[in-house]
């Protein structure tokens, strides 16, 4: 049987691209999407050896049907690429209770990521790969208080908090886990030019950093080398090159606070309370 990849988010940007080289490198596809047209859609453009699941992740019912699904059809996942994601969002709240950026790009992708580890952890060199972004450094120290309030609510920062929270979950998550047969990796794909920048208001910084806006095959480039090295560089950030933007893949150190342990300790239990998973590792 085919190794199996798990994509959210698989119907645009780097995770279209994505699904189109694994697909070409042999795996069999799951395409998570929320949309069902563009699911479909999808799968139609991927071939027969995809399969379009709907997934929301701001709705943990939605995820729980998700996972069911793909338990019902698969007995094993080799790859989870945790993509879908948001930027830049006017104030809204998930059913969940979240701010929709943090509740989508983290609480929705922790709270399947912990759900996926019971198809991989006995598959042989399967690995979680975790997007988040070089937004990730601008962040100077941890916050938990007013995540969710409207008043205080900035969508540049709540950005650079997302992806900053995603990698020091993903570097935790790999620590706890060291003794089953997953690896979780952490990507940056550069500034690619893509859907996701839709909403961003055309300011003169915003114009500037239009220019050095990458192609969708720079960004994907550090997704499938942290998917296929043999050996994987631990809490290390996977990105393009050159000052992360350009040429091909290679390694970063993330924010240095990915690197404290006890603020990774502290996120990972707030985290764990948030999304309802207490006590799950
Ligand atoms: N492009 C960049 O420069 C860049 C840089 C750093 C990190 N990233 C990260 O890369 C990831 C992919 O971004 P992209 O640039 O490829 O943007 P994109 O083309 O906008 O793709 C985002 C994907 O996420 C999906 N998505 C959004 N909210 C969702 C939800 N609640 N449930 C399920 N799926 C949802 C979107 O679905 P719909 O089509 O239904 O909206 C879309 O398929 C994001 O997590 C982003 O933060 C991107």
């Amino acid at each position: 049987m085919s190794k199996v990849v798990v994509i959210t988010g698989a119907n645009s940007g780097i995770g279209l691209a994505a699904a189109k080289l694994y697909e070409s490198n042999g795996y069999f596809v799951v395409l998570g999407c929320r949309d069902e047209k563009k699911g479909l859609s999808t799968e139609k453009e991927i071939g027969k050896k995809s399969k379009f699941l709907k997934i929301d992740m701001t709705d943990y019912e939605s995820i729980n049907n998700f996972y069911d699904n793909l338990k019902a059809e698969f007995d094993k996942v080799d790859i989870f690429y945790s993509n879908a994601g948001i930027m830049y969002v006017p104030f809204s709240v998930t059913k969940e209770g979240h701010e929709s950026t943090l509740g989508t790009n983290y609480f929705g992708s922790s709270y399947l990521t912990l759900k996926m580890l019971d198809l991989m952890k006995d598959v042989d060199n399967s690995r979680i790969i975790q997007i988040s972004s070089i937004a990730m450094y601008f962040i100077k120290e941890m916050r938990y208080e007013g995540l969710e309030d409207e008043t205080i609510y900035s969508p540049w920062t709540w950005y650079n908090i997302s992806n900053l929270y995603r990698t020091m979950f993903s570097f935790e998550l790999d620590r706890k886990i060291n003794k089953l047969k997953t690896d979780v990796a952490v990507v940056h794909p550069g500034v690619t030019r893509s859907r996701l920048y839709r909403r961003s208001k055309p300011t003169l910084g915003y114009r500037i950093i239009d220019k050095f806006k990458t192609n969708v095959s720079t960004g994907v480039a550090p997704v499938i080398e942290a998917s296929t090295t043999i050996s994987l560089k631990k809490e290390r950030v996977y990105a393009p090159r050159i000052i992360h933007q350009y040429g091909k893949p290679s390694t970063y150190k993330a924010n240095k606070l990915a690197y404290n342990l006890q603020e990774r300790e502290i996120l990972w239990n707030y985290t764990l309370d948030k999304i309802g998973m207490k006590d799950i590792l």
